[in-house]
């Protein structure tokens, strides 16, 4: 089972994710659990990672960014993800081919039928199976992720945006889920993480009893 995490900077998607591969880990095993993050991921998705989020990269052509990600997304895909699901693991990602329709289609406002192309070779068609959607307003998602830098976290070149940017962002977000509301799983991130990490919970065990996991 693939299931991913999305959401405007500071949702807490990061935290939910450990928290529920921790309890995944509990119930099944840690070989059973794979946890990973977009952009990343591998050893050359890391360095890619390095490169688009550098601040030194200001200049960077929004096509250039798109591409890379892509990039990083191809080698995840081949080298982490696909394996991974084919030994029957449960694979959780911390962003994916989402960002780029949101932060690249949306926000950037690339040729949408070229962005989703891409992805497609880019991933070879694989979709998760349940994408979880952590909801915060703009303001306090800013918020958070200017108290993480405060205590040392990563300051990169898309935490740089303008405030119509991340109003696209979300905006796209909210589109994409009214397009498939199957696959995803919309929560608001704005409550104790407890309480958020309790219904991904819950979600997750009745998603993975309807797959026969
Ligand atoms: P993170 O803070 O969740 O690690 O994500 C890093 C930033 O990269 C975040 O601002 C969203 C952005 N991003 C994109 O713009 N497009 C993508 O395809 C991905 C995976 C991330």
């Amino acid at each position: 089972m693939f299931i991913t995490f999305e959401g405007m900077d500071g949702c807490g998607k990061s935290t939910q994710a450990r928290l529920l591969a921790e309890t995944l880990r509990a119930q099944w095993g840690a070989e059973k659990v794979v946890v990973t993050r977009e952009p990343g991921g591998t050893e050359i998705g890391e360095q890619i990672r390095g490169v688009i989020h550098s601040l030194r990269n200001h200049n960077m052509a929004p096509l250039t960014e798109f591409l890379l990600y892509n990039a990083a997304r191809a080698q995840i895909v081949a080298e982490l993800i696909r394996p991974a699901l084919a030994q029957n693991k449960i694979v959780l990602c911390d962003r994916y081919a989402d960002s780029t329709l949101a932060y690249q289609g949306y926000g950037r406002q690339l040729d949408m039928d070229m962005v989703r192309a891409v992805i497609g070779y880019a991933t070879g068609g694989l979709a998760p199976d349940v994408t979880f959607y952590l909801d915060v307003d703009i303001a306090e998602g800013l918020a958070r992720r200017n108290q993480g830098h405060a205590r040392g976290e990563e300051l990169n070149r898309m935490d740089v945006q303008t405030r119509d940017f991340y109003e696209r962002v979300r905006a796209g977000y909210v589109e994409m889920q009214r397009a498939d509301p199957t696959r995803w799983i919309a929560l608001d991130g704005a409550r104790p993480i407890a309480q958020v990490q309790q219904e991904i919970r819950s979600h997750t065990a009745q998603r993975l009893r309807q797959a026969k996991v």
